[in-house]
């Protein structure tokens, strides 16, 4: 059995997570989404809201869950026995620090992959960040989020 790990912070998720989980989901016989419980980080949302926005939008993918983790990815992974690390490439800005954390987690653990999977077209300029920017500043964001989580978007804005 093939399980793999997409990690991520997931502040919030996007409609291209959501693509990459999609097709992850159809190439591994388990696909796990790791949201990361990052203390020094200060995410719009929190861990437990980010699990529950990706449960909601995945619940129909049968092959996918969703978890949080602390600390090192590869001991995380290594725990649940995961050797695959799933990671989208949208563009070459991208690159430099992707095969920093690649190479980082194949030194900490030889026995765990990571492999790339490159962002559809439709999505290569999105980002949870901008997404953040541009919902703070009124724009409408039915393009970039799942529907089940544009409103959870705004509402946290404007707290
Ligand atoms: O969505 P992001 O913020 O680009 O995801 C980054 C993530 C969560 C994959 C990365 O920060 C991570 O794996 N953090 C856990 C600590 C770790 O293992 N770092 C890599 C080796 S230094």
């Amino acid at each position: 059995m093939t399980r793999a790990i997409y990690p991520g912070s997931f502040d919030p998720v996007t409609l291209g997570h959501l693509d990459i989980i999609n097709r992850a989901a159809k190439i591994v016989d388990e696909l796990i989404v790791g949201v990361l419980n990052n203390n020094s980080k200060t995410p719009l949302f929190s861990v437990e809201n980010r699990v529950k926005m990706l449960e909601e939008v995945v619940k129909d993918i049968p092959n996918v869950k969703v978890m949080s983790f602390e600390g090192l990815l590869v001991d995380f992974a290594d725990s649940i026995d995961a050797h695959i690390i799933v990671r989208g490439l949208r563009a070459v800005t991208d690159f430099e620090y992707e095969l920093q954390m690649s190479q980082t987690n194949m030194v900490l653990n030889n026995d765990i992959d990571t492999i790339f999977f490159t962002t559809s077209l439709e999505y290569a300029y999105l980002s949870s960040s901008t997404v953040k920017e541009a919902a703070f500043y009124g724009a409408d964001i039915s393009r970039f989020v799942p529907k089940t989580v544009i409103n959870q978007v705004y509402d946290k804005l404007k707290k």
